[in-house]
């Protein structure tokens, strides 16, 4: 039996539809950056799933009489119920978002010098490290370097150098563990609970503090229902309580599984951390019952808490997103396998072999859904991780050119994600056509927001 979305459409906004020519003028107006095109030049938005998912009618309703009270209001009551429904946190913050959370928590736990380890730091997450004056080191699975495998848990830390680095002489410095649920930077890959418990042994017995970046918690939570020997008779919430249960505290954006337009949680069960965590958050964000949210996106948060840990939902998801995957690789277009479920992660690298490095075969991707169909996506490759030098010249590749096209939850129906697997099936009928790149101007820091670029046409 297919599965369906467990709700129907009551409310609709109207999408831009424009030619080529419009396209090619507004992409080269935004200097090749698609983070720079006004989004009313944009048919398909897959730039991320953060904030862009549907609200329900139930979270408008619960927004509408959101209660505004500075200090303990109502909303901040759902809000708490919520969260604590889910995790076992005895203290938890409400925060703007994802990157507020990470910067008032690792403010403090983290002092400079000291090394963060994580299957992998999401930008945001590495940056918040690296501005404390901390070291940012991945340690993703040796599975996720195989692209092709159909291994469940690509996104899993690689334990053995996680026992490695704690026992070695860099182990005195490891500040903390944070694992991400999804690996968002290794290709949305899921995490198992059987890597989550091996990682609360070694932090245990290592005396170092484990954290969640929880930003996607319910799916992870479903993917381990539907992969993992031993889980298949557990509710996806039964299994993010687990997993919220086996770490010290988390940071989570909400935008993402709290299905809500802002919002994001700190959760911590030490006590002294709780206090630093508080202070900070009342200097910097709000009020330690609003943190720097508004009431009613408490109230959408709390709402969408409870929607996204719903099975047919999730059932729901997984299966729009394998239907995607499906399509996209009859296509010719290769991804990241297996599918996950908030994004494909295309092989860019491989479809526009033609093109080296240092031409950026992802972004050239990326630039070419927009062009040919008004999709916007987002490179994760050689421009978002390599290595460059003052000229902009690329010096060290990314170990992958991916393209990352993301899944806004509730928000596009099968019909729009097949209308995208159109567009990249074209392209791949004759990938030659497609054009490098080169940089012409990027900040030091967050490179990828800021990029002005220049198009190398193809066989020049
Ligand atoms: N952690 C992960 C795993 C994320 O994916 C994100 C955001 C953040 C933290 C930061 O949260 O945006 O609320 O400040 N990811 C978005 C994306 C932006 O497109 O993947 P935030």
């Amino acid at each position: 039996m297919r599965t369906f979305p467990p709700y129907r459409i009551q409310v609709v906004k109207e999408i831009p539809i424009t030619t080529r020519e419009q396209r090619e003028e507004a992409l080269a107006r935004a200097a090749y950056n698609t983070f720079d095109l006004p989004s009313n030049m944009v048919t398909i938005d897959l730039l991320t799933d953060s904030g862009t998912g549907a609200v329900s009618a139930a979270q408008e309703a619960a927004a509408a009489q959101a209660d505004r009270a500075y200090a303990g209001s109502d909303a901040y009551y759902r809000f708490r119920a919520a969260v604590d429904d889910l995790t076992s946190y005895p203290h938890t913050f409400p925060v703007h978002q994802g990157r507020a959370a990470e910067r008032v928590l690792f403010t403090s736990v983290l002092k400079p010098g000291q090394i963060s380890v994580s299957n992998t730091h999401f930008d945001t997450t590495r940056a918040n490290v690296e501005l404390l004056g901390a070291e940012a080191r991945d340690l993703p699975c040796a599975e996720f370097a195989d692209l092709d495998s159909r291994e469940p848990f690509k996104g899993n830390i690689d334990l053995a150098a996680l026992e490695q680095t704690l026992a070695g002489p860099d182990g005195e410095r490891v500040g903390q563990v944070l694992v991400t649920i999804t690996n968002n930077g290794g290709g949305g890959q899921p995490v198992s609970m059987a890597n989550l418990k091996a990682v609360r042994e070694l932090c245990d017995r290592y005396g170092v503090p484990f954290f969640l970046d929880a930003a996607r918690f319910a799916e992870n939570a479903w993917l381990v229902v539907r992969r993992e020997p031993g889980y298949g008779h557990l509710t996806p919430k039964e299994v993010a309580q687990e997993a919220f249960a086996l770490a010290d505290g988390c940071v989570a954006s909400l935008k993402k599984d709290g299905i809500a337009p802002m919002g994001a949680l700190i959760g911590v069960r030490d006590p002294e951390i709780a206090k630093r965590c508080e202070v900070n958050l009342i200097a910097t964000e709000g009020f330690r019952t609003y943190g720097g949210m508004a009431a009613h996106d408490l109230e959408r948060v709390a709402q969408g808490l409870e929607e996204v840990i719903d099975p047919h939902y999730l059932a729901s998801r997984e299966a729009d997103a394998a239907h995607f995957a499906d399509l996209v690789t009859q296509a010719g277009v290769d991804i990241v396998q297996p599918s996950g479920m908030h994004a494909l992660y295309l092989n860019a690298g491989r479809l526009l072999s033609h093109i080296p490095p240092s031409g950026f075969p992802g972004h050239a991707l990326a630039c070419e859904l927009y062009l040919a169909g008004g999709v916007r996506c987002v490179e994760l490759g050689s421009l978002y991780l390599g290595g460059f030098d003052e000229n902009h010249n690329l010096v060290t590749p990314a170990p992958f050119e991916l393209v990352r096209v993301a899944i806004p939850r509730r928000t596009y129906t099968q019909a729009h994600l097949e209308y995208v697997a159109d567009v990249l099936a074209d392209i791949a009928k004759d990938p030659s056509r497609v054009a490098s790149y080169r940089v012409v101007d990027a900040p030091p820091l967050l490179r990828h927001f800021n990029l002005k670029l220049e198009r190398i046409p193809a066989g020049a």
